[in-house]
């Protein structure tokens, strides 16, 4: 055991087994033999209320009506806060998130209201990186993963996290084209392992 906890992959598209699962997979598997076990997260599965933009988050209290019954959201929030390494495997889908994962980052408001709140009084800690691994069907596009990045920029900001450089993988369609691709799954391991060694040589929190 590290002592720092188990760090977190989230797996952020619909298609179980898809290319997405594969970046995560391959990427929490390389954690693990860098000497950093994860727990996998499944966003299909997990129970989520989209956000209703109701506006209580905003008000006293920072309270998310929907924060009841089951619903994932801030347990997973608070799973991302505390991992020593975070990951977010996601396909592209127009341009930018599918809405699996777009349905959790917007429920992310109160915790984005609350954090705006404190940082009106004091300065942050510092952030810990996390990790997107996106996979694109396209092999073209200069502008394919902007929206997404900008997007996880913002997500992430609440939870006390930036993104490190992040894996994207273009012309991967079929589901099995990224576990054909040796070169992508090694630069993806290779992510994996640097983050690892960054985590397990910065120490608990
Ligand atoms: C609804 C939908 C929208 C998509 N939009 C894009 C897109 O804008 N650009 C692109 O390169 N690929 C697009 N794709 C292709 C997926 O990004 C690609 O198939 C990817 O490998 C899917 O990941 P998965 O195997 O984890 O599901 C789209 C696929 C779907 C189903």
């Amino acid at each position: 055991m590290t002592g720092l906890g188990e760090a977190a992959v989230f797996l952020c598209g619909p298609r179980a087994g898809g290319n997405s699962d594969t970046a995560g997979l391959t990427f929490a598997a390389a954690l693990a033999q860098a000497g950093l076990p994860a727990r996998v997260v499944r966003l299909r599965d997990e129970r989520i209320a989209p956000c209703r933009g109701c506006g209580v988050c905003a008000g006293p209290g920072e309270r998310c009506p929907l924060d009841r019954d089951g619903d994932a959201a801030e347990a997973l929030f608070d799973l991302i806060e505390a991992a020593p390494v975070a990951a977010f495997a996601a396909p592209i889908y127009f341009y930018h998130l599918p809405a699996v994962f777009k349905g959790f980052i917007d429920r992310a408001q109160r915790r984005y209201a609350a954090r705006l709140a404190v940082a009106a009084r004091a300065p942050s800690s510092p952030a810990r990186p996390a990790h997107a691994l996106l996979v694109a069907g396209r092999r073209r596009g200069e502008r394919l993963f902007d929206g997404s990045l900008l997007t996880l920029k913002y997500f992430l900001w609440p939870l006390s996290r930036e993104l490190a450089e992040p894996c994207l993988l273009r012309g991967m369609d079929a589901p099995g084209d990224l576990a054909a691709d040796g070169a992508a799954l090694a630069a993806v391991a290779a992510a994996a392992r640097e983050a690892a060694a960054s985590a397990l040589s910065a120490g608990p929190r």
